[in-house]
């Protein structure tokens, strides 16, 4: 049997591959795009630009616990002038469709980003990161509202030549409101979950044991919350979203497909395996001959209570 293994992104278009990376576990630069080649990757986000450089939150920024990974980098990156001038350099020859990731304090910052990045040519897509919990004054605070999630959806949309991806937090994917604000305001597709607001203490010091206060949680341990999350607001929303939160194994992949998830994307465990965009399709192409699944829509449409 024949299985096609493509993706449908609506107007975001075709992926070759239903696994993608995602936003700001894979490094900006060429290195790490280097430990992809060949792989499977059906696109790639990079990690979040902001209008202006930001120098990121205090050191530690990662805590490692069981199953889980707290970061609290806050959105560090060098602003998205010179993300438009490096570009060439630094994504230009990854051979994988690109997402850029953009985040602002205001609607208006968001529209002079989305603006800048219509210099590049052929992105596949801006995924408006409207959740980073870890930063304060951005994320939660700026997308707290959905009426608000829709007035930078459509803001970006009436000014980007590129289609438009609202990243969503698990606060924003508690019920449908942010999403659906979000697709009736010309967003292309979802995509959820980005981290979980969490703390650490290292009591011996009698403080957080990140630098900052608080950070995002990522990793094994949010799976199930993802994958609910995804499940309901899949079944919201007629635009298509993308999964992720966890997955670690094509079973988790599959999980995910299953659940309503039109492709799927790996964070916090490609860190630990950079080799597991591979494994994943090798498992999903597996388990589709294994069921006489042709197409990958098929894996939710057979889902059953
Ligand atoms: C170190 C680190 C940095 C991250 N940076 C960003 C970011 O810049 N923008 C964003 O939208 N999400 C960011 N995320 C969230 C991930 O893109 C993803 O939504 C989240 O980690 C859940 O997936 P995972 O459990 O597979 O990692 C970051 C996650 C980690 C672990």
């Amino acid at each position: 049997m024949i299985c096609d293994h493509s993706v449908e992104l609506g107007a975001i278009g075709s992926l070759a591959s239903p696994v993608m990376i995602s936003s700001g576990t894979f490094g900006v630069a060429k290195p790490y795009m280097e430990l992809l080649r060949g792989q499977p990757v059906g696109a790639v986000v990079t990690k979040t630009i902001t209008l202006n450089p930001k120098a990121g939150n205090p050191q530690p920024r990662i805590y490692e616990g069981p199953c889980y990974l707290i970061n609290s980098i806050g959105l560090e990156n060098q602003g998205v002038d010179r993300f438009v001038d490096f570009y060439n350099d630094e994504y230009g020859e990854i051979g994988f469709p690109v997402i850029v990731s953009i985040s602002g304090n205001s609607v208006d910052e968001f529209v002079t980003i989305a603006r800048k990045l219509n210099s590049i040519d052929g992105l596949l897509g801006l995924e408006l990161n409207l959740s980073c919990p870890n930063v304060d004054g951005e994320g939660l605070a700026f997308g707290s509202v959905p009426e608000r999630i829709g007035e930078v959806v459509k803001a970006c949309g009436s000014c980007s030549r590129f289609p438009l991806i609202a990243k969503l937090s698990p606060f924003q994917a508690i019920d449908d409101s942010f999403a659906l604000a979000a697709a009736r305001a010309g967003a292309a597709a979802i995509s959820l979950i980005n981290t979980v607001p969490a703390m650490v203490l290292d009591i011996h010091r009698f403080r957080p044991a990140t630098g900052a206060l608080s950070g995002g949680m990522s990793g094994p341990a949010v799976k199930p919350i993802a994958l609910k999350m995804i499940y309901e607001i899949s079944r919201s929303v007629d635009i298509p979203v993308i999964g992720m939160g966890g997955i670690a194994s094509g079973e988790d992949a599959i999980e995910f497909l299953m659940a309503g998830a039109r492709a799927i994307s790996i964070g916090t465990m490609n860190m630990v395996d950079p080799s597991l965009p591979g494994q994943i399709m090798g498992k999903i192409a597996g388990f589709m001959e294994r069921h006489d699944i042709e197409n990958l829509p098929e894996i939710s449409r057979r889902f059953h209570l």
